[in-house]
């Protein structure tokens, strides 16, 4: 390269480089196993790879991944934990919240023009035969809930809104402020003053105990074509967190418990309530096959009112939640080849 052209080339990069630096852009921090009350219990688990907020080799992208050809972060790509970061335990059947920082994309949405109202799409993906080489273009929008889609090696475990309705960084902007007055909390040790948005899920109740379930989150969040000037022809991205759940089987004490929304709980600890009821409600959700199984019998039918939501936010339904447990963790029947 001749000088002058190598250094505006340079300069040009510098500036991509810096551009994509200063968005902190999203990956899941913390998976957690959530109760049967709605509230979070146990220790939290970590994806792959993790790297702390608190290691001093932390940054923001050695986090955050634009999958385009791979579906997982290099660092991600192996079922490889990293210390102090384990994996989280769960029940095959347990429901579980995938947390995640907004970083300005929910309560800052006029910083990038042409992007979808609900701050786009989180599909969560499961499967029990994860490949180190996964491929975006084999799982995402190909996998699907009844597991027929694509090779079939996985399912759609869930599709949520980016924007899960409560979710909040602290800063001066409308909705944050809105959304501050009516989900206050005490800072915690892990999300401080903010609320960590959430996409909640249940692992496939056939998952077979004593091996990992492998989870993809995928937060997929385009730009409309012609909205941007700069983007006249819109553009994709996504990013995602790979990470395995060590599966366990529900032990016999936690049998036969009532399921039932607590709406009497800190925000620290509680896990979104339409997100819950959609987990545990056989009527609603995206999957048709929702059947209940067994001798269940209903062990509480109670109305389950969504906070009022703030101004300018999508009206969330009303909905009522009808559960039937056999076990501990919910009997969600899932076809055999996931
Ligand atoms: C919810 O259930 C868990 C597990 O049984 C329990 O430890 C916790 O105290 C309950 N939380 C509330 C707010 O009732």
């Amino acid at each position: 390269m001749d000088g002058a052209y190598g250094m505006g080339v340079r300069l040009i990069l510098l500036a991509l480089l810096f551009t994509t630096t200063t968005w902190a852009h999203s990956w899941v921090e913390q998976l957690t196993v959530i109760a049967p009350n709605g509230s979070f219990i146990g220790a939290p688990g970590y994806p792959r790879g993790n790297v702390l907020r608190s290691n001093p080799a932390f940054s923001d992208t050695a986090m955050t991944y634009l999958a385009e050809d791979y579906l997982c972060k290099d660092t991600q790509r192996t079922q490889t934990q990293t210390e102090g970061s384990p994996r989280l335990q769960a029940s095959a059947g347990a429901a579980i919240a995938l947390r995640f920082q907004e970083n300005g994309h929910v309560t800052l949405p006029e910083t990038q023009p042409g992007k979808p109202k609900n701050r786009g799409t989180v599909y969560v993906y499961g499967t029990t035969s994860p490949k180190d080489d996964e491929k975006l273009a084999d799982v995402h929008k190909v996998w699907n809930s009844d597991g027929s889609g694509g090779d079939k090696r996985g399912v759609l475990l869930a599709k949520r809104k980016y924007d899960d309705g409560r979710c909040y960084q602290v800063n001066g902007g409308t909705i944050s402020q809105q959304r501050q007055s009516e989900y206050p909390h005490e800072a915690d040790q892990y999300m401080g003053a903010d609320i960590w948005c959430q996409s909640d899920i249940a692992i496939p109740s056939n998952a077979p105990s004593g091996n990992p379930y492998t989870i993809y989150w995928v937060w997929d969040w385009p730009t409309e074509a012609g909205v941007d000037p700069n983007l006249p022809n819109g553009k994709q991205e996504i990013y995602t967190t790979c990470m395995d759940v060590d599966v366990g089987a529900a032990s016999v004490h936690q049998s036969r418990v009532a399921v039932a929304y607590d709406h009497d709980q800190s925000l620290n600890r509680a896990s979104m309530p339409d997100q819950f009821a959609e987990i545990y409600n056989s009527d609603s959700g995206d999957f048709a096959d929702d059947t209940v199984g067994g001798s269940s019998v209903p062990v509480s039918s109670n109305p389950v009112t969504t906070a009022p939501q703030p101004t300018g936010a999508p009206p969330m339904a009303t909905v009522t939640v009808t559960s039937y447990v056999t076990s501990m963790v919910y009997v969600r029947p899932r076809p055999t080849s996931y």
